[in-house]
């Protein structure tokens, strides 16, 4: 699998839509993937742990999902929770397009596709569901994830999935570090699920809510 949707918002590989059955135990979704978007021929094992594991949204309010490649996170949330609005951000256009497409289908009208500049400024987010692009670099994620979370509500909720391997426990400390106390909610078959929350107004590092290694 190429990394190249990683960082283009426009793939060069030529399109070649498919259908994809997203099974999960509460919710069965019909779906169509594309070349030139993250895994595009399976529900991605990391995004399966989350939809699997992470749990509800704490608080009502909208719900991101940051790098939505063609919806598997975003458009479960959507029918999971109809009446919440559900933003899913990415940069690669097609991946875009395959959301608003999919959406459509399931005839889901609380879901926004939306390149991250076109997020109005506005918009505070309850929770966020995310299988971040942990291949972009430790920089640019970090930079991303300052971003979003910045926008979370006080009393919202991140949940990003992350291979072990692939540095969920420094990412855990980093996120702590930053004002976002963050707990590790699950693990299973080598990914985490970390749970970040803003700190509350008030509290420094040394009181902050408690963490798990
Ligand atoms: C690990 S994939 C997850 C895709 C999808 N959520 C899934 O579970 O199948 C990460 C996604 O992040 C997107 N991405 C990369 N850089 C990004 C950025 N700066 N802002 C938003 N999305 C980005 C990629 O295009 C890719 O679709």
């Amino acid at each position: 699998m190429s990394g190249s949707h990683y960082f283009t918002g426009a793939p060069e590989v030529a399109s070649e839509r498919r259908p994809i059955t997203v099974s999960l135990p509460d919710v069965t979704l019909e779906l169509t993937t594309d070349a030139g978007v993250f895994s595009r021929s399976r529900l991605d094992p990391g995004t399966r742990i989350l939809l699997e594991h992470a749990p509800p949204p704490r608080v009502r309010g909208p719900i991101l999902d940051i790098g939505c490649g063609y919806g598997p996170i975003a458009l479960t949330w959507a029918t999971r929770r109809k009446r919440l609005p559900v933003w899913a951000v990415d940069v690669n256009e097609r991946a875009l397009e395959l959301v608003r497409l999919n959406a459509e289908a399931l005839g889901l009208g609380n879901v926004q596709a939306a390149l991250p500049d076109d997020v109005p400024e506005d918009v505070r987010f309850a929770t966020i569901y995310s299988n971040p692009p942990i291949r972009i670099g430790k920089a640019a994620l970090r930079r991303l994830l300052t971003h979003w979370l910045g926008r979370l509500t006080p009393d919202g909720s991140a949940f990003l999935v992350v291979q072990k391997h692939l540095g969920s426990d420094s990412l855990q400390q980093w996120l702590n570090e930053q004002g976002y106390p963050t707990s590790r909610v699950t693990s299973a078959n080598g990914f985490r699920i970390l749970e970040a929350r803003p700190r509350p107004a008030g509290e420094g590092s040394e009181s902050g809510r408690g963490t798990t290694s």
